[in-house]
C-alpha cells in the first residue's frame, strides 16, 4: 500500500499544528537538532506562529495526511549580502508512524527544488552516527564537506554532525 500524503508551505494558520509536530521533534530526537524542547515549550503560539514565513523566500514545508501534519522541513537564505546565493535546510522531521514511507525524502526534494528557485548553494548538517537522514540526504545529492565536532551538547554527552552542501548551480550551457 502507498501511503497518500501531500506538501505545501505552512501558513500562519498551521502554527498550532506546527509547533506540536515541532514540540514532538525535540523532545523525541533532541541530538538531531540544535534547538531544544526546554527552550521552545514555553514560547507562545504567536512566536511560533511569528517563525512560519508568509513572504520571500524562506518556507517551511509541511507533509500532510489528509488534514494532518505528519512531517516537515525548513528553508533559509542567509541574510547577509555576501551571502544571499546559500540557504540552508533545517528542522527535517517526520512522525516515527510516518516514516520509511518516502515522506522524509519528498520533503527533501520540495526543499531542493524551492532553493533551486533562490540560491546556488544549499547546506545542511546532520548527525554523524544518523544513518536514516544522512542515507536521506547523500541519495538526493548532498555532499559531506566535513565534520563539526562537538556540534551539538545534550547534557554531558556530545554529538557530532557531518556538513553538508548541495550545489544547485546548473553548468554552463545545460
Ligand atoms: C530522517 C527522517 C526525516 C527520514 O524520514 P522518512 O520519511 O522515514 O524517510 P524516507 O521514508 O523518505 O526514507 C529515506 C531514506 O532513509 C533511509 N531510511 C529510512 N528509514 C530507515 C530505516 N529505518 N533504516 C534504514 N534506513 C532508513 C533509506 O535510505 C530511505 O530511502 P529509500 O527508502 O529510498 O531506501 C526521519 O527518520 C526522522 O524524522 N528522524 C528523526 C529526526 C531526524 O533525524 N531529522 C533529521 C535531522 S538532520
Amino acid at each position: 500500500m502507498s501511503a497518500s500524503f501531500s506538501i505545501r508551505p505552512l501558513r500562519p494558520a498551521d502554527a498550532p499544528a506546527y509547533r506540536d509536530l515541532r514540540l514532538e521533534a525535540l523532545q523525541s530526537s533532541p541530538e538531531a537538532f540544535g534547538s531544544s524542547y526546554e527552550e521552545e515549550a514555553p514560547l507562545p503560539l504567536e512566536t511560533i506562529q511569528a517563525r512560519i514565513p508568509v513572504s520571500g523566500p524562506n518556507a517551511i514545508f509541511g507533509a500532510f495526511a489528509a488534514d494532518t501534519l505528519v512531517g516537515m522541513a525548513g528553508f533559509a537564505v542567509y541574510e547577509r549580502v555576501k551571502a544571499r546565493h546559500k540557504g540552508v535546510m533545517w528542522g527535517v522531521f517526520v512522525t516515527p508512524e510516518w516514516r520509511r514511507q518516502r515522506v522524509g525524502k519528498a520533503l527533501v526534494r520540495q526543499v531542493i527544488d524551492h532553493a533551486s528557485r533562490h540560491v546556488i548553494m544549499l547546506e545542511a548538517a546532520v548527525g554523524l552516527t544518523n544513518e536514516r537522514a544522512r542515507r536521506t540526504y547523500h541519495d538526493l545529492g548532498f555532499k559531506p564537506y566535513g565534520i563539526e565536532h562537538k556540534a551539538i551538547r545534550i547534557g554531558e554527552v556530545f554529538h557530532d554532525e557531518e556538513l553538508l552542501y548541495l550545489d544547485l548551480q546548473k553548468p554552463e550551457g545545460a
